[in-house]
């Protein structure tokens, strides 16, 4: 019978004896709710043998980074945070194309994660935080679903040498989140929305700058909190904000402005292949746009995404 508690001992069990009683674990944390709880498992079946790698690639969210070394921290995984903020700028510097971006996003992130178990190894096993759909996905080949090049940020070559740990394989999303609450990663972690392995570089329409990004992450903030503060956030499959190149006149007290318009985007969905934007409150929507262009100065202009997937898609890039 599936109960939380029979699911971890099993897991943890599963663990152990694939991994032995010397065998050390390199692990790819995204900062999602998957390798989230796949850390606290790993930590709680083999301790320190366990080494989360973190990479910062500069494209995550206010406060991102933070929050999940705090979490997984307090949770006794031993984390390890690589900070590669400049060596991805320099990579995508003028780099305007979205496929193009995703590609130099995913061969960096490759790179480094390798040097970083390079310099913690050696490693005999590499954890990933497959889950069932996945496992079916891959099985199907190349379907609607590869549109835009999904390479997980997470996903690695098999041939750096590891054998694989893949305990969530049989599992599904729910469930994993129902493990979490049992292993007590915070519900902020755990019932949060997917965010893309590209992070706000995909959100940063055309080719992204330290100052763009800047005002992404402040209007995403407010954005995402909002949602929250008002009880919004859980009714969404997803909500983001996006930092388009366009500029427009605006006027901010006797002043002529000429700033940034900012998308924002929030879609109820239950598998992602299609979606319905969300029917947010009107006075929630207009409390969002006065916060935004009052806190972010870069902006004048906020409108709502009110297509639907399709003809859209969920992000803009
Ligand atoms: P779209 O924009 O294709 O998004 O409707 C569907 C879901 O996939 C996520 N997404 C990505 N996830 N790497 C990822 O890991 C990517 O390159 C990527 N592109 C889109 C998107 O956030 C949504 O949840």
């Amino acid at each position: 019978d599936w109960t939380a508690e029979h699911i971890v001992d099993e897991l943890i069990a599963g663990v152990r004896e694939q991994v032995g009683e010397e065998g050390r674990v390199l692990l790819g944390i995204s900062g999602g709710v998957d390798s989230s709880t796949l850390a606290l498992l790993l930590a709680r079946a083999v301790g320190d043998r366990l080494t989360a790698v973190f990479v910062d690639h500069g494209l995550l969210r206010l406060n991102e980074r933070a929050q999940v070394e705090t979490a997984l921290r307090g949770a006794g995984v031993n984390i390890v945070t690589v900070d590669a903020r400049e060596e991805f700028m320099r990579h995508l510097e003028g780099v305007s194309d979205p496929e193009q971006k995703r590609k130099i996003i995913g061969r960096e992130f490759i790179r480094v994660f390798d040097r970083a178990a390079e310099a913690q190894g050696p490693f005999d096993f590499l954890a990933q935080g497959t889950l069932y759909p996945d496992v079916i996905e891959s099985a199907g080949g190349e379907g609607a679903a590869n549109i835009k090049s999904h390479h997980n940020v997470g996903g690695l070559p098999e041939d750096l040498g590891f054998q694989l740990v893949e305990p969530f394989r049989t599992l599904f999303k729910d469930e994993v989140r129902e493990i979490a609450a049992l292993l007590g990663l915070p519900d902020d972690i755990r019932m949060r929305h997917p965010f893309p392995g590209p992070g706000l570089a995909i959100r940063c329409l055309g080719a992204v700058t330290e100052d763009k990004l800047d005002i992404l992450r402040r209007v995403d903030d407010v954005f995402i909190s909002g949602l929250r503060e008002h009880g919004l956030y859980d009714d969404c499959s997803q909500a983001l904000a996006v930092l388009t190149p366009i500029q427009s006149v605006g006027v901010m007290g006797d002043e002529r402005t000429y700033s940034y318009t900012v998308a924002l985007r929030a879609v109820t969905t239950g598998d992602f292949m299609t979606a319905e934007w969300a029917r947010l409150p009107y006075d929630f929507l207009a409390t969002m746009s006065n916060r935004i262009v009052n806190q972010v100065h870069e902006v004048n202009r906020v409108v709502y995404d009110i297509t639907g997937k399709p003809p859209a898609t969920i992000e803009w890039e």
